[in-house]
This record gives structure tokens, sequence and C-alpha cells, in this order.
């Protein structure tokens, strides 16, 4: 690349990184190049650079921009512990001190998030939703549209109950539509975390922030900043949950980390308490007793394990939801023809929404031997994004054909023979879904479980058989 040509590429990098927050290593540069390119096309790139540093981050320009950089993988009940913990033990805390209780979602997306919260506190009742007032934000104006029209597919309600889809969704030929009472209790707003706006941020506005898998990507600067941001708008005592991946660590001592179940979150240092680790050498396995009478273990943070390398690696950031990391890595592996490598690819090209990329690999691969079931198993994911259910049932079926052991195949054919109203056929899958979940490998568990872990599946089969038991 030529010496001027890099030099812009450079500022552009450092632009994207001081207005969007989103940091680029020189080793992914190459990634914004064709887009300065796209984007530059017009004006000519010197031109393009000075408007875009002059251009405020609310102008069109850079709405496009947020558009086309942001990551926006969510769906519905992501990290279900700390959902659980924030409406069953979190919010009930303020119910005595305040007639509202207002939850900030940064970085919401499509809308999922935010929607969890409000589904789950209805759904477990300790928190009158009628007092409950949940903002969504996102940089991305794209993701800020869908979150309002609130209609969704499959794959974003792969990991809600069968009963709890069906009492709050309606189906529509657009996919899955929120119904009005939940999608009127969430409203949006199109906003960037890196810009200050100290009204937005004023003290006490927030009872809980919910920032999860957004700053994964942020400079430990710029991350800084946002938290500093967010410890100040929390009312005192409030609480911030933070992504699996993401931590404070080195980044703020405004927060005290506590653990519910298997859930990390933090909550917002009173002035007078002792710190953590005080607490901690004092009590290391008591529970403490905050002010707001709620029990919570306060807790010192794992240590993170190890990555492994190459497509083993790839493996763990999937398992671990990190896709963008995961595709990352997968990039800079030399390319692989092997089964695993392929089946990775296909399945990230999904994740991130290229159906068709991940529907040619999945072909390919049904196509070779010894990879047939996964293969079947992914085309009928992709065909169940298009709507497609009869199509994805038979891909299904032949997934299972292929691999009479492979559990996952089976949950998944039994739970759309359910749906067509073919029960005797559901059970038949579902029970041996049942049979063959323990020894399910785990390879396919990662690429196809959702989410969940095995004892968690076994929960998802068990909800299906009840329900076939409902079908008139
Ligand atoms: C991976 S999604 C996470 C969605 C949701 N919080 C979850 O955990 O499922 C990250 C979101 O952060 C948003 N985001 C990234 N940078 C942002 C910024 N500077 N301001 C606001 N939102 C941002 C992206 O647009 C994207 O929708």
């Amino acid at each position: 690349m030529a010496e001027s040509s890099r030099s812009a590429l450079a500022r552009f990098v450092a632009l994207v990184e001081q207005r969007l927050g989103l940091f680029y290593d020189k080793a992914q540069w190459g990634e914004l190049e064709p887009l300065l390119a796209e984007r530059a096309a017009g004006t000519g790139v010197e031109r393009y650079l000075e408007q875009l540093a002059s251009a405020s981050s609310q102008q069109e320009e850079w709405k496009a921009l947020a558009e086309r950089l942001t990551v926006g993988e969510t769906y519905f009940l992501r990290h279900p512990t700390q959902l659980e913990t924030l409406v069953d033990q979190v919010l009930p805390t303020f119910l005595r001190q305040a007639p509202n209780i207002r939850v900030l979602c940064a970085g919401c997306s499509s809308g999922e998030e935010p929607y969890s919260v409000a589904l789950l506190a209805r759904e477990r009742g300790r928190v009158d939703s009628s007092r409950l007032r949940i903002l969504g934000i996102d940089v991305n104006p794209r993701a800020i549209s869908h979150a309002r029209r609130a209609c969704y597919s499959p794959w974003s309600l792969r990991a809600v109950p069968l009963a709890m889809r069906e009492q709050w969704f309606q189906r529509t030929p657009e996919g899955f539509s929120l119904r009005p009472q939940v999608r009127d209790q969430v409203i949006f707003e199109e906003r960037n975390l890196m810009e200050e706006a100290p009204a937005f941020w004023a003290p006490g506005s927030f009872h809980a922030i919910l920032c999860r898998n957004v700053m994964l990507y942020f400079p430990p600067e710029a991350m800084r900043r946002i938290i500093a941001r967010m410890a100040q708008a929390l009312v005192p005592g409030g609480y911030l949950f933070l992504g699996p991946s993401e931590t404070l660590r080195g980044i703020s001592d405004d927060f005290e980390l506590l653990r519910g179940g298997d859930a990390f979150y933090y909550r917002l240092r009173q002035p007078a308490q002792p710190t953590s680790s005080a607490l901690a050498m004092a009590q290391p396995v008591a529970l403490q007793r905050t002010q707001s009478q709620v029990t919570l273990p306060v807790v010192t943070p794992p240590a993170p394990a190890p990555a492994p390398d190459g497509v083993d690696g790839v493996l763990h950031l999937l398992s671990a939801e990190r896709y963008t990391e995961a595709w990352t890595l997968l990039e800079s592996l030399p390319q692989s023809s092997q089964p695993k490598a392929l089946l990775l690819r296909a399945v990230l090209h999904l994740h991130a929404g290229r159906l068709g990329q991940a529907e040619q690999l999945g072909r390919q691969l049904a196509a070779a031997s010894g990879t047939e079931a996964p293969a079947h198993y992914l085309l009928g994911l992709c065909l169940e994004q298009f709507g497609d259910e009869v199509g994805a049932r038979s891909r299904y079926v032949a997934s299972v054909r292929a691999d009479p052991t492979f559990a996952l195949g089976q949950l998944r054919a039994g739970t759309l023979a359910r749906r067509a109203g073919d029960v005797v056929e559901a059970r038949v899958s579902l029970r041996m879904a049942l049979s063959l979940l323990p020894q399910e490998k785990p390879l396919y568990l990662s690429l196809f479980g959702g989410g969940f872990g095995r004892h968690g599946l076994m929960q998802v089969v068990l909800q299906e058989l009840q329900a076939c038991t409902e079908v008139p």
C-alpha cells in the first residue's frame, strides 16, 4: 500500500476509534480499507476525511458508518442468569425507595435485551411492570428502528421457552411480533456512548445499567470514560451488568464485584463501605447484608482461563459468544479445508446473518462424508431463518438419518414436528433427544447449543414434551 494511502487509512481508523469507540489493531486495518474507498468515492479521500473530522457524531455519515461497523449480535434471554438476578434480586431492592425503577440497556442492538428484561420481570412477578421503566440506546440507527418494530426471527428467539414465546409473541408473516403491552414498556433512543451528554448521564438517572458485550472492542481509555459516566448516572448502590468477557479490572474502582449463581455483576460502592477486598478478607464465604436488605456474596473475579490456539481457539471464542473475535482468529489462520474449520466458518457466517455463505458451505459439507449430520442441521437453521419450517424440518430429519445419535438434530426435528401438529412424530424424536443428550458430542453442543449446556437442553426437551401433551 502506498505511504499516502496508509496514512489516510491510519487517520480513518483513529477517527473511528475516537467517535465510535471501536478499536482496530494494525492487523485489522485492512478490513476498513474497502469501506474508506467506498465512502470517499464521491469526494476523494482527503476531502472525505476532513469532512468526517469536522462532522458532529449525529451527522448522517457517522450514522452510516455506525451501521456498517458495529456488531449487533444479540438474542432474547442472552446470559439468562444475569437477567434472572436482575429481576429477582436487584430490582426488588429499590421498590421501597422509588416510585419507578429505571433500567438502561446501553448498546441494546435490535432490542432483544431490554425486551428480555421486560418479559422476565412480568414472568417472575417480583416487580410490578407498571413501575418499571426500561430505556434502550444504541449508536446504530438501523438497530434502533428494528427494536422499535419489535418483530423477530426464530433465531432471535432461540433461547425463549416455548410457553413464553406463545404467551408474549404473535406469529406474523414477517416473524414473531412482540405483544404491544411488552413492546410499549420499552423506549429506544439513538445515542452514542462516546458522547458526553451530561443531561442524559445526570446523577441518579438509573437504578441498573446493562452494558453487555458492547465495550469488548473499546480501548481502555474510552471504557474508563464511559464507565465513569455510568457510575455518575446510577443511584447510590446502583448496579452495572457487563458481558461475561468484560471486566472493570484496571478500569474503575467505583464498583464492587458480586455474584448471583454463575452470574457476575457490579454494584456502585457506597462512600462509607469498606472495599470488596476488605469484606472478602473479613468474611470470605459469608453473605454480606447490603443497605437494601438483599444478601449477595462479594467476590473476587475469577482468573480468565488461557484460550487455546488455532481452530480450538475459534471454537472456544464461539462457545463464549465472542463471534467477532472468533471470526478474526479464524481469518488469521491458514485457510483450512478440514471439516471442523469449515463447520466453524459456516456457523460464524450464520451468526453474522450471512445466510447465503452459511448455506453454501452447509451444502458443501452435506455432500462430504463424515459431516453430513451437522451440515444438514446447519442448513435447517438457515431455512428456519428464512421462515421455511417445512424445509428446515426435513433437514433436521436428514441430520438424524445421517447420524442417529445426533441429539440436537432429534430435538429440533421433534420441535418442528410438534409445531406442525405431528405430535406422535414429535414425541418419538424428543424422547430420542432426551436419551441421547447425555452423550452428545461437545463439538455439537458448542456449535449448536444456542448458549445452553447439556442440562439446559434437557430442560428444553422436557418443556417440548410437556407441550406435546397440551396439543389438542
Ligand atoms: C454485540 S451487541 C450487544 C447487544 C446486547 N447488549 C447483548 O448483549 O445482547 C453490541 C451493540 O453495541 C452497540 N455499540 C457499539 N458501539 C457503540 C457506541 N459507541 N454507542 C452506543 N452503542 C454502541 C452496537 O451498535 C451493537 O448494537
